[in-house]
């Protein structure tokens, strides 16, 4: 195992669209997901997509940690344990959006609050092979949405609305503006 280095913002990689896996139970892809798990550990976040670790991959490592929910009372809003998803994919189950703080390893220091999808399902297939399907919801659908964009080439600086709701995550938690409700 190794803790990889973590791609920035402005680096080729994290501009373009990641390649699907051809097959998500091969050993490599094993090896690459026991590292990410490593550097995600070490970095201290909920999620990482493959093109931050400079593998244009559609692959991602998430989990939703108890005290990250936001709708304690929405089945679809729990904690997740640490989930791998190869070659995802996802449909809003609503046309609502709600704005949320978000940050990135690839764009350290700094956070944003974009809007996502309150509701969604998403899917994808685990190193298994098996196909992994759920509906999220809160932060829960937002942490998916949020790995599911690096596979697309898109960081959450360019899914801001209202670019003023953007700046160094030290400075905000002093005094955060209030966002719209969901
Ligand atoms: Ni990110």
């Amino acid at each position: 195992m190794a803790i990889l280095k973590i791609a920035r913002m402005g680096h080729a990689v994290l501009r373009k669209a990641a390649d699907p896996v051809d097959d998500p139970t091969s050993p490599s892809l094993r090896g690459l997901v026991a590292d990410m798990l490593e550097t995600l550990a070490d970095a201290g976040g909920v999620g990482l997509a493959a093109p931050q670790v400079h593998v244009p991959l559609r692959l991602m490592i998430f989990f939703v940690p108890e005290s990250r929910i936001e709708l304690p009372e929405d089945p679809e809003d729990s904690a997740q344990d640490m989930t791998v998803l190869v070659n995802p994919g996802y449909e809003p189950l609503t046309e609502e959006t709600s704005l949320g703080w978000e940050a990135c390893l690839s764009v350290p220091g700094l956070t944003g609050a974009v809007p996502r999808y309150t509701r969604i399902r998403y899917w994808g297939y685990g190193l298994d092979g098996a196909r992994i399907e759920r509906r999220a919801s809160g932060f829960h659908a937002r942490v998916f949405q949020h790995e599911y964009d690096h596979l697309d080439g898109v960081l959450y600086p360019q899914r801001l609305d209202d670019p003023s709701l953007f700046g160094f995550a030290e400075e905000i938690r002093r005094d955060p503006p209030s966002l719209r409700p969901a």
